[in-house]
């Protein structure tokens, strides 16, 4: 390996077997707390010295995660406070982005799984696997030391070189061109988990899934998955056109839901403002049976609205469905009628990410089954912040954005 003072310019690469001692990175700093537009700033930092299981990647395309929204603001959590909690030393600056793919450039010396020039995609669970939970048989996923890569912990996907651990690295199917490998890491793979972790809920063929935000980065990625998987998903969206756009990935219909006003707490509403409510709601949950052919609730509804939402997720879902909730776009507390809760024994279900396993299904799902690609638009380096911005507005983009790091005429 030969290491260079050399600085590679924003969109080029060193020649493989060649690192340098420093890179650029969009990095976010708390007296920069903000707007996406001014929160990041493209800065040339060291490129962190890895420990002996862990790899470094040079990032081709990542993907764009509201995550890094939440960090540029400082809130609900300093990202940067946390950063030094996870075994790295402490930063005063933070690198975000929870989806990669790249380009192995070195290995510590006890990593087995890649090696340098393999093309991995990246998975965003990361853990401290000798903690003594997961020594003691315990799933990573619950261990107290799982954070989510690039957001709670520094060296994210939003600079030339990563630092992850060997068990992020998942080989990159070589069909899949650098954006969509790079938006599978917190999208595909969140939902997938969301599908098919909880066996109980786990999605069955013929089941109705209800999918918020069908058009957005999740939504698009579950309506294809809940068609793989044989069940019929019913999309949620904002306009017409997004909804011809679920549509179009394989959803049996769609519900515009601008044509509704019931959104949000549901606490201290008087008789006549539970009555509209429930008016509301039934209806919402009518023009699923329309759309579905029968009488039939969601088993599933994939929840990541969260405030405005979850009281309508709950009463339109099947009893002993499941209302997953991995996201809280529209604020994290809520409100619900709890007797739509235990009389049809629902369940709620908090998940977050998913495990390099979760990640491997979902490549196998997209191998076995025609997918159509999810990245609407590619933006360059330059544009990160831009890209951030864009999804903050609720632009009228579709699927996933990605911001390519390493243009295909340099690869
Ligand atoms: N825990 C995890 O591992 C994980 C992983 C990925 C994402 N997430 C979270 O999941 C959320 C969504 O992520 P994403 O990447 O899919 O974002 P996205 O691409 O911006 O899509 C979100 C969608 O939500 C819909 N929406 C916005 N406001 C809404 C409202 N008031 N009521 C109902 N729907 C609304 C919008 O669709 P319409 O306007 O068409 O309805 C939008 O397309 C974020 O909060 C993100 O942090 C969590």
């Amino acid at each position: 390996m030969i290491i260079t003072d050399k600085i590679y310019s924003a969109g080029t690469l060193p020649p493989l077997g060649t690192i340098p001692e420093k890179m650029h990175a969009w990095t976010i700093r708390s007296e920069r707390f903000g707007s996406p537009l001014t929160a990041f700033r493209d800065e040339i930092v060291d490129i962190p010295a890895l420990r002996p299981d862990e790899v470094l990647v040079a990032n081709i395309s990542a993907g764009i995660n509201y995550n890094a929204i939440w960090a540029a603001r400082g809130k609900p959590k300093n990202v940067i406070e946390a950063n030094g909690t996870y075994g790295d030393a402490k930063q005063d600056f933070h690198i975000c982005g929870s989806e990669a793919a790249g380009i192995v450039y070195a290995v510590g010396d006890e990593v087995t799984n890649v090696k340098v020039g393999d093309h991995v995609i990246i998975s965003a669970s990361k853990y401290n696997k000798n903690c003594p939970f997961i020594l003691n048989g315990g799933e990573p996923e619950y261990s107290p030391s799982y954070h989510m890569w690039g957001y709670e912990g520094n060296w994210g996907a939003f600079s030339q070189f990563s630092k992850v651990s060997d068990y992020q690295c998942v080989p990159k199917p070589e069909s899949m061109d650098w954006d969509e490998a790079a938006v599978c890491c917190a999208t595909g793979t969140t939902v997938n988990r969301m599908l098919r972790h909880w066996e109980e809920n786990r999605i069955r063929e013929n089941d109705v899934v209800l999918i918020w935000g069908g058009a957005g980065g999740l939504g698009s990625s579950a309506i294809q998955q809940v068609r793989a998987y044989g069940g019929i998903p019913v999309a949620v969206v904002s306009s017409a056109q997004r909804g011809e756009y679920c549509i179009s990935l394989g959803a049996k219909g769609y519900i515009d839901r601008t044509r509704y006003t019931h959104w949000g707490n549901i606490c201290g509403l008087d008789e006549a403002g539970v009555r509209q409510w429930s008016l509301q709601a039934a209806r919402f949950r009518n023009e699923i049976y329309t759309i579905v052919g029968k009488r039939v609730n969601p088993m599933i509804v994939v929840e990541h609205p969260g405030s405005d939402t979850l009281a309508t997720s709950l009463f339109v879902c099947a009893g002993r469905g499941m209302v997953v909730l991995c996201g809280a776009t529209t604020g994290h507390t809520a409100s619900i009628d709890l007797r739509h809760l235990w009389i049809y024994q629902k369940r709620i279900q908090g998940s977050h990410a998913g495990s390099a396993d979760d990640l491997k299904e979902y490549l196998r799902l997209r191998r076995e089954h025609d997918f159509i690609p999810s990245v609407s638009r590619v933006y360059s380096w330059d544009e990160l912040p831009q890209a951030h911005a864009d999804m903050e507005r609720g632009s009228d983009l579709m699927g996933k954005y990605a911001v390519r790091i390493v243009p295909d005429d340099v690869l």
